[in-house]
């Protein structure tokens, strides 16, 4: 990644300095792709040992990233690395961080009552534009933005481990979040490099959604054998909106119609 295109997509954006609360596993990848993109950064926890942590997997991540994109050129890669870090600042005073940021993203334990203390604690300090987003996995985004005063400007952001590999950013909306801030999460997404989706606010959004029940299904296969046959479970039942297709001689792009309409001649 360029200077010069990091720089320009953070400007595209219009999100410039992001507070990223909790450095943990997910906390510090999305602290590194924010600097990685020219974001000016603060990632805050709790206690000092931990902040130091995330310091110094932060750098040990970029030195990799570093010496994959300058890899004729240990000059330049030294350049690359210290540009990057000097993007990111590290505090564990949360209010004080949050007085001039653009995006406050929360990566901190998966707890609504944690979540609920940290957004009140710094709904009125953070200014009025600053929009709120968490990366929580399971726990529902409106429930979560109800302590909050700022719901329209409320969303989710679910990256996915690890976060500097990963493409995918689910960009959840709620029923209150505005339209405005709708697109500078998703523009914002798109300017640290990721795939963004549209979610609704529902249990596991579209990823876990779908993986959950395929994990689960896969330790059932395991626990009953692969082999036998269980016609009466309700997994193999017919379900009756590929039937109804199917009845509609529906039968995808052959038929000219699906699930999805085509332009191909039927
Ligand atoms: P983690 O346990 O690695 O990190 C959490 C960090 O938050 C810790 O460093 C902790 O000290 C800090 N913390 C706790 N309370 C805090 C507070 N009040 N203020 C500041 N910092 C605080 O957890 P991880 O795995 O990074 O998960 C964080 C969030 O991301 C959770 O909501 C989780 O559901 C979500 N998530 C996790 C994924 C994963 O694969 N681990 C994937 C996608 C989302």
């Amino acid at each position: 990644i360029s200077r010069g295109m990091a720089t320009s997509s953070a400007m595209r954006s219009s999100i410039n300095h992001v507070t990223i609360v909790g450095g943990g596993l997910m906390g510090s990848g999305i602290a590194q792709v924010a600097a990685q993109s020219g974001h000016k950064v603060t990632l805050v926890d709790v206690k000092e040992d931990i902040i130091k942590k995330a310091e110094e997997s932060i750098a040990a991540s970029l030195k990799r990233v570093a010496k994959k994109v300058h890899k004729d050129d240990p000059g330049k890669a030294e350049e690359f690395l210290k540009t990057i870090l000097a993007n990111i600042s590290y505090s564990v005073d949360l209010q004080k961080s949050v007085k001039s940021t653009d995006l406050v993203v929360e990566a901190i334990v998966e707890n609504m009552k944690a979540k609920h203390t940290l957004f009140t604690s710094i709904d009125s300090v953070a200014p009025e534009h600053t929009v709120f987003a968490s990366n929580t996995s399971s726990l529902s985004i409106g429930e979560i933005a109800s302590v909050s005063k700022r719901k329209d400007r409320f969303g989710g952001l679910h990256f996915f481990n690890p976060v500097p590999v990963m493409k995918l950013l689910e960009v959840i909306k709620i029923d209150e979040t505005s339209e405005e801030t709708y697109q500078k999460l998703m523009n914002w997404g798109k300017a640290i490099g990721k795939t963004c989706i549209t979610c609704k606010d529902t249990p596991g959004f579209v990823v876990n959604r779908l993986l959950v029940p395929q994990f689960i299904e896969a330790i059932r296969m395991l626990e009953r054998g692969w082999h036998e046959k269980f016609p009466e479970v309700e997994l193999f039942k017919p379900v009756e909106t590929l039937n109804k297709l199917v009845s509609e001689g529906k039968l995808g792009r052959k038929t000219g119609e699906g699930f999805y309409k085509y332009n191909t001649p039927k």
